[in-house]
């Protein structure tokens, strides 16, 4: 195959998005669309990529963070055509460019090798779609005769009947290097939008007497873009079925393939269950027979085989052991590893802690840069306190440790193994192994104490 590079075209403006954000920097899937392009155009090994940029300034650079991309800058943008020639010093003088647009973000890697393919270093190659109503788009015109394409003619410079041809110019191209700058050194703006037009380059294809192939992908939403939320949303929903119909061909059983949401990545092991509405974020891992209830949230987690999280629970940058039992309700916080059968129940939020294998905390707790050893019991309403206000400290609790319920744990401090702390207590001292520990204040009760009465209100 001929070296290959790669330009993407990003300067344009997005204006019908009606935001502050650049366009290419929307996120679909949770990621920019422009990074969708871009690992696209990793996926085909090119020589190099280079992308066009424009409205938006070094936001796009900056958001992009990779060295290895290189950046040509296109003040004002004129065209398409004006676009690629921004990126011209960078494009080697053999092989072919591959011209992709930072806002059509679900081609896939397939098709491109396809394309690449059937064009080469002699041959300018271009993705065509035929659409049921192609308004707006640029029109594929072909000889009536040999069938063989020879312009594009956008929208508003054709004429009525050329309108009405419905195979149109998706945008992507390959062009022979060969020829590619002497073309755009020749294109001109005397149309309609007072443009350098890209797809001009096509005639003088023809003109030069060097072959156009066009390629069509699998699926027409391949070749779509962003212009407008509305069609930001309706490729997230394209986006998420295909995710959905692989995650339920690899044996994944979804409650409903039209309620669950992917911004990352999601490894299943055999016989997962995820019920509705839950969403993964960055890179989840569910081991073997998994089950994630409904409405919860997972981001950066790795859960381990046989492990059931109840509805509602969020965990976020945290370790699962297996055979663990977490929410309804829980809260899991970034640093967080529970060994295996770790318990934690509805409203108990965990932090930056510990779990060792069998420990339970089942109810309304907190539990902070903690370490808990094996079979602790954590009573209902435990709280670590682990900030002064000023610094955090760790709570230590070793194996066998029960404490009771409504029990403050003031860190720094260390409950040692085979305590027990009484209920109501705050545990200011470390306290002994195998020893009950309790603070607490004797419990009284006072004779013909009387409830206070309501004042009768003064009359008006
Ligand atoms: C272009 C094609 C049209 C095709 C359509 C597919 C041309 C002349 N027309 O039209 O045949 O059917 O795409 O969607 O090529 N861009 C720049 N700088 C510019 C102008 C555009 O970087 O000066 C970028 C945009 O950010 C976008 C892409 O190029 O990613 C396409 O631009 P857009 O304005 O959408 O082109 P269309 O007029 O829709
Ligand atoms: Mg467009």
């Amino acid at each position: 195959m001929p070296k290959l590079n790669i330009v993407i075209l990003a300067a344009g403006l997005g204006k019908r998005m009606n935001s502050a954000l650049p366009k290419v920097l929307h996120p679909l899937a949770g990621k920019p669309l422009l990074a969708h392009v871009l690992d696209t155009a990793r996926a085909l090994s090119p020589q190099r990529i280079c992308v066009v940029y424009g409205h938006g300034g070094e936001a796009v650079p900056q958001a992009m963070d990779d060295a290895t991309l290189i950046w040509a800058q296109q003040m004002p943008q004129l065209g398409t055509g004006h676009a690629l020639m921004q990126a011209l010093p960078h494009l080697d003088r053999h092989g072919t460019t591959l011209v992709l647009y930072g806002d059509v973000p679900l081609t896939h890697a397939e098709t491109l090798k396809k394309l690449i393919a059937a064009a080469g270093e002699k041959t300018l190659g271009m993705l065509t779609v035929e659409l049921p109503d192609p308004s707006g788009y640029g029109r594929v015109v072909r000889n009536s005769e040999t069938g063989k394409i020879t312009a594009i003619v956008e929208e508003k410079d054709a004429s009525q009947s050329q309108r009405e041809i419905r195979e149109i110019n998706t945008g992507i191209m390959v062009i022979p290097n060969e020829y590619l700058h002497d073309w755009l050194h020749k294109l001109e703006n005397n149309n309609a939008q007072k443009e350098y037009y890209l797809t001009d380059v096509v005639e003088m294809a023809v003109r030069d007497d060097v072959k156009v192939e066009a390629t069509q992908p699998d699926h027409a939403w391949e070749t779509v873009g962003v212009n407008s939320k509305a069609q930001l949303a309706a490729l997230e929903r394209i986006y998420q079925n295909e995710f959905a119909t692989k995650l339920l061909e690899r044996g994944v059983t979804l409650a409903d393939p039209c309620r669950i949401d992917i911004r990352g990545q999601l490894d299943c092991g055999r016989d997962v269950e995820i019920d509705i509405n839950c969403i993964f974020e960055g890179h989840v891992h569910l081991g073997d027979g998994v089950k994630v209830g409904a409405h919860s949230i997972l981001r950066n987690v790795k859960v381990a085989a046989g492990s059931a999280i109840a509805p509602f629970s969020l965990i976020d940058a945290a370790e699962i052991g297996e055979n663990c039992r977490i929410g309804p309700y829980a809260r899991i916080r970034p640093g967080t590893r529970l060994a295996d059968e770790v318990h934690i129940g509805n409203f108990v939020e965990v932090k930056n802690s510990t779990i060792a294998t069998g420990s339970k905390a089942n109810h309304l707790s907190y539990i902070g840069d903690s370490v808990v050893g094996k079979n602790v019991n954590i009573g209902a309403g435990t709280i670590t306190c682990n900030y002064d206000g000023a610094n955090k400290y760790q709570t230590i609790i070793e194996d066998n440790v029960f404490v009771g319920s409504d029990t403050q744990l003031v860190a720094p401090v260390t409950v040692a193994q085979g305590a027990t702390i009484g209920a109501g207590s705050t545990i200011t001292k470390d306290t002994p192994p195998e020893t009950l520990t309790l603070s607490r204040a004797k419990q009284i009760s006072i004779d013909g104490w009387k409830r206070p009465v309501k004042k009768a209100k003064a009359e008006k």
